[in-house]
């Protein structure tokens, strides 16, 4: 699955998912960005940022944002941020892409770069901050490595902070990506998945008990599916779902708020804090 060696060679250009909320002010290609961001999302951007997001947040809160790429987000969160600090950390090095808000936020942006297989994060000072955001991350890292990374978190952040965090969730996802305008959207990426996890989609499928029986045996005839064509650090989009994001985060010591906010119908939101 995917991995921080696969996410920094793959974003190595910059991720962006195009001027999340208000007008563009350049040219149409900020629409269409953000236009394809929504179709494979299933849902607004900037309803879910002005409606769930910048309400559970304060003016001068400290924000940590883990993976902001070329910072659409980043933006959002300062148009709420307008005392307080935001410290990003992302393995690319994003200061070419937000050159607007070094300027803008000189005092209130720290950018921070950090190597793969970093544990620490000693960039970030210890119960200090007021919130976390994190979008298009999660979905690319392994379970473990985003509990580490949690714990890691937690340390970080003052009592009752405020946690937001897009992640990967297969049963929305395949859903979403079965019928139209899903499909259309997510073609490329779900044929992989599809094709790679044939018998986990088959049993996600699956309508009754008696149905997931008839696969579990299937595949035990079969003894196991054929190999995948694709090699492993060609997969994206991680396993994980509701269930699994829920133990993960009380594993990591937090309390859940929402285990998904409801603005995407591929991907799950959830709002959570330290316990
Ligand atoms: C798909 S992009 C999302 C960018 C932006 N948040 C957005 O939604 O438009 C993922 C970003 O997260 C960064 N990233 C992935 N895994 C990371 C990790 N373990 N630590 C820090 N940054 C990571 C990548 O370098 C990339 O910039």
């Amino acid at each position: 699955m995917a991995d921080e060696k696969w996410s920094k060679e793959t974003f190595e250009n910059g991720y962006t998912s195009g001027k999340v909320i208000g007008e563009p002010e350049t040219d149409n290609s900020e629409w269409e960005v953000r236009r394809l961001e929504q179709g494979k999302l299933g849902g607004d951007l900037e309803e879910f940022f002005t409606q769930g997001v910048a309400p559970l947040l304060s003016p001068d809160y400290r924000i940590v944002e883990l993976g902001p790429g070329r910072g659409s987000w980043t933006r959002a969160l300062f148009s709420v941020i307008t005392q307080g600090e935001i410290h990003t950390i992302d393995l690319q090095d994003i200061r070419p892409w937000v050159g607007d808000l070094i300027s803008k936020h000189p005092n209130r942006l720290f950018i921070n770069q950090v190597n793969i297989g970093e544990k620490q994060y000693e960039c970030l000072a210890e119960n200090y901050f007021d919130g976390f955001f994190s979008f298009g991350v999660f979905c690319h890292m392994n379970l473990t490595a985003i509990e580490e990374f949690l714990i890691t978190l937690r340390k970080k952040l003052k009592k009752k902070a405020i946690c937001i965090a897009q992640y990967s969730d297969w049963e929305k996802g395949l859903k979403y990506c079965e019928t139209s305008p899903g499909n259309q959207y997510n073609e490329n990426a779900f044929n992989i998945l599809f094709s790679k996890y044939k018998f986990e989609f088959e049993m996600l499928r699956a309508r009754s008990p008696m149905e997931k029986l008839h696969i579990l045996i299937k595949k035990r005839l079969q003894s196991k599916y054929p190999e995948p064509e694709i090699s492993s650090n060609q997969c994206f989009w991680v396993r994980n779902d509701k269930k699994t994001m829920g133990k993960l985060l009380k594993n990591a010591g937090y309390r859940i708020i929402k285990i998904d906010m409801g603005f995407f119908k591929r991907d799950s939101v959830a709002i959570f804090e330290p316990r």
